[in-house]
């Protein structure tokens, strides 16, 4: 079987759906293999959106904090993974900048906790499974840093330059994988992706938030002067290519993640507007009216830009959506799926938006 850390969150569930070939998601070669899923369910962490594998006997489920190394060994030695897929983590920019503590605890403290076990369990392996082991930790583009409007876009040789607590975070964990993999021989594998979008996204980040309030006639925040450019990978497109990754890849390398789509804020912003007015038309009238330039994020990063060939020309990935088809797609399941987005705005999500925006 493998282990996946975070599969309660965004991309960990969908990654584990899509694994597992269920909630009519399409059968590959591992669809088979069992999966535990680690998680300590904090606000970003929900099992609703594991509903469809709950009673699967493929799949497990421990609520579990990544800083437990002990109990990580324990399920180690009992389960025997053969591959341990890394994703949980505080995940949020903004959050990291009001409370930068928890992105140290879990992203580079957990990460340590993590390695250490999986060090420990891998050295009771016999050689040969020691050697078909696999470790791999899902990172991010952040750790690069900021581009400039010409500046070539990031490759695995770029140096690091984390600008939040958030990115310095994961810069940290991506540290420490590279170390256990030069030090201890760890059959590490790093990935590190630009902005997911898709299903089962929490509605702190652009688009689900977005989308939640434009649905709600609430003003649609965009920082700044909404020019700041990110490039975006619909979800799925990311999941085939962490399974091709830990199928094909190298181990000690890195494989940069993109989607081969630079867009800037306000024109994401647009598309989502113009997508919704289409499919949900509004009385009151176009959604882009509700659109409200706010206070700049501390420290935001102008443009990120991935250049993701070496997973190309090595391991033969590419995206499969385009932003126009992975957005459609992604407005249309949060149409389909109010009673999920319900639930989340019920709850401490509330707290979060107001010590965020209001009066940004
Ligand atoms: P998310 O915030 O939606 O989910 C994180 C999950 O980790 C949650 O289920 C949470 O409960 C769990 N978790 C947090 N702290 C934990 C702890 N101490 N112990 C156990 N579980 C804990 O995050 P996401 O957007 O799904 O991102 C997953 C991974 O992918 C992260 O490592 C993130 O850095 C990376 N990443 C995300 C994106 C993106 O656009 N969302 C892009 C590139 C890389
Ligand atoms: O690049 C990969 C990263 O993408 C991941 O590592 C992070 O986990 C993920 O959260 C994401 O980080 P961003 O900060 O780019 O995502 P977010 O959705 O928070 O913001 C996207 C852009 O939109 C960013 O430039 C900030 C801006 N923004 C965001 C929010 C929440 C707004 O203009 N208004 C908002 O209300």
């Amino acid at each position: 079987m493998i282990f996946v850390t975070g599969g309660a969150g965004f991309i960990g569930s969908n990654f584990i759906l899509d694994w597992l070939a269920a909630d009519g998601r399409p059968r590959h070669a591992d669809s088979d293999e069992a999966v535990l899923n680690i998680d300590r369910l904090t606000y970003a962490g929900n099992l609703e959106n594991l509903a469809a594998v709950e009673r699967d006997p493929r799949y497990r489920f421990e609520r579990l904090d990544i800083c437990e190394r002990d109990a990580l060994l324990a399920l180690m030695r009992t389960h025997r993974p053969r591959a341990i897929l890394h994703f949980a983590a505080e995940s949020h920019v903004d959050r990291s900048i009001r409370g930068p503590g928890e992105f140290v605890r879990t992203n580079i403290e957990g990460t340590f906790a993590l390695l250490e076990a999986t060090r420990a369990y891998r050295g009771e392996l016999s050689a040969s499974e020691s050697e078909a082991f696999r470790f791999l930790h899902v990172s991010t583009d952040e750790v690069y840093g900021s581009l400039g409007p010409r500046d070539p876009a990031f490759s695995e040789t770029t140096p690091y330059q984390p600008n939040s607590p958030y990115s310095a975070s994961k810069a940290a964990s991506d540290h420490l994988v590279r170390a256990y993999h030069h030090t201890y021989g760890l059959p590490t594998l790093t990935t590190n992706c630009s902005n997911n979008y898709g299903p089962l996204q929490f509605p702190e980040k652009l688009i689900p938030l977005i989308i939640a309030n434009a649905l709600a006639g609430k003003p649609l925040p965009v920082y700044g002067d909404g020019m700041n450019v990110r490039d975006w990978l619909y979800v799925g497109d990311h999941c085939t290519a962490l399974r091709r990754v830990l199928a094909a890849g190298r181990p000690g390398e890195t494989y940069n993640i993109g989607g081969n789509n630079e867009m800037t804020n306000i024109a994401v912003v647009r598309t989502v507007c113009r997508l919704l007015d289409e499919l949900r038309p509004d009385a009151q009238g176009p959604r882009e009216r509700l659109i409200s330039f706010v206070t700049d994020r501390p420290g935001h990063d102008r443009r990120y830009a991935i250049d993701a060939r070496k997973i190309a020309g090595e391991l033969g990935w590419q995206p499969s959506e385009t932003f126009e088809t992975g957005l459609a797609k992604t407005v249309r399941w949060y149409l389909d799926h109010q009673d999920w987005v319900a639930h989340i705005l019920s709850g401490a999500y509330k707290d979060w938006i107001a010590a965020n925006y209001t009066g940004r």
